[in-house]
């Protein structure tokens, strides 16, 4: 484990009003996706919506590394130069995801544990030699009765930290992901007591594992009432709340915290973020960042629905977006 570089590339990622950007849906979601924008589920596709991202002009000013998906890590543009390649010329840092998806956790159906664990070692060191210099991992939890239960707290953060330590032993910073999700009619109060809790036994498992907190990344939820119910956060609520939790939960010496955005608009997350930072950037020990994917591409992906005549539309959305998340980590808004 290279600790100096870990922190440079943690610290490189977090740098300046720079956020990073998801753009590793897996086979089924990106497929979802497509089918939602009248846009054919093939492989051709897939690159040639990616490609239309690594090449937008002038990305690399809003954004400091993106994640890629297995599949898109071996992919080039049509005149064959690797993506990975047009990221490190931009000056983007590719990352990538290394989780295999969820599935229902034995004893508790209605709960999500992660997959992914055997062979990681294998795949880091071969993502290490192909330019990825940092990963993802997700864990899902859910609220619902009696939910989330103790033990899909504890095997998911188990697993987080078991994939962070194998992360840095190849020299990439692990982003960890314990995304708490919004399905649900709970309460914003809820969702603060659960993110919290989930938060704090993360890092218990972390320290547990002996993960190197500068070398490391935290992606959370953003503190909301959940999607069902019918009282919508405001911008300010949400701030409070989810500063706090983050505050009460985690240790000083992360790197870096960047947010998912969860299903939230990409109005409203971008507005969330602006009102953590104009309220509250004084008191935080750690950067605070963006890690959207539907926030920053879904407004271009519904534009580009497959066609070349669209794809120049599509890359000033998407640029638009991910300057508005930048400009909101700044402390200006502009929706
Ligand atoms: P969303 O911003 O769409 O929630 O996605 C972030 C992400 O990377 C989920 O793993």
């Amino acid at each position: 484990m290279n600790t100096e570089e870990l922190k440079q590339t943690a610290d490189a990622l977090m740098a300046g009003d720079k956020g990073l950007l998801a753009m590793d849906e897996s086979l089924p979601t990106c497929n979802k996706r497509f089918k939602a924008a009248g846009i054919p589920q093939t492989e051709e596709y897939r690159r040639k919506y990616r490609q239309l991202i690594v090449t937008t002009p002038g990305l690399a000013e809003s954004i400091s590394g993106a994640i890629l998906f297995d599949e898109t890590i071996y992919q080039s543009t049509d005149d064959g130069v690797l993506f990975v390649d047009i990221m490190q010329k931009a000056g983007i840092i590719p990352g990538i995801k290394v989780d295999e998806g969820t599935e229902a956790m034995p004893g508790s159906p209605n709960e999500k544990i992660t997959k992914g664990l055997e062979g990681l070692d294998v795949r880091l060191n071969n993502y290490y030699g192909l330019g990825a210099r940092f990963a993802k991992w997700r864990a899902v939890i859910t609220i619902g009765k009696d939910l989330p239960t103790e033990a899909n707290l504890e095997a998911n953060a188990e697993a987080l930290a078991i994939y962070a330590k194998l992360c840095q032993e190849d020299d990439m910073v692990p982003i960890v992901e314990p995304e708490v999700l919004m399905d649900g009619d709970h309460s914003i109060e809820r969702c603060r007591e659960v993110t919290e809790h989930t938060i704090k036994t993360l890092f218990k498992h972390l320290a547990k594992q002996g993960v190197y907190l500068p070398g490391l990344i935290l992606k959370p939820n953003m503190v909301t009432a959940g999607k069902e119910n019918h009282i919508k956060s405001k911008p300010d609520e949400v701030a409070k709340e989810t500063i706090e939790c983050l505050l009460a939960a985690v240790p000083h010496e992360v790197a870096g915290v960047a947010f998912l955005s969860g299903g939230q608009s990409p109005q409203d997350a971008t507005r969330n973020l602006y009102e953590m930072h104009v309220k509250y950037e004084a008191k935080l020990p750690w950067p605070l960042t963006f890690s959207f994917a539907r926030a920053i591409q879904q407004p271009a992906l519904d534009i580009w629905k497959g066609k070349d005549k669209n794809e120049k539309a599509a890359q000033d959305m998407l640029r638009y977006r991910a300057s508005m998340d930048s400009a909101a980590r700044a402390g200006h808004y502009n929706a």
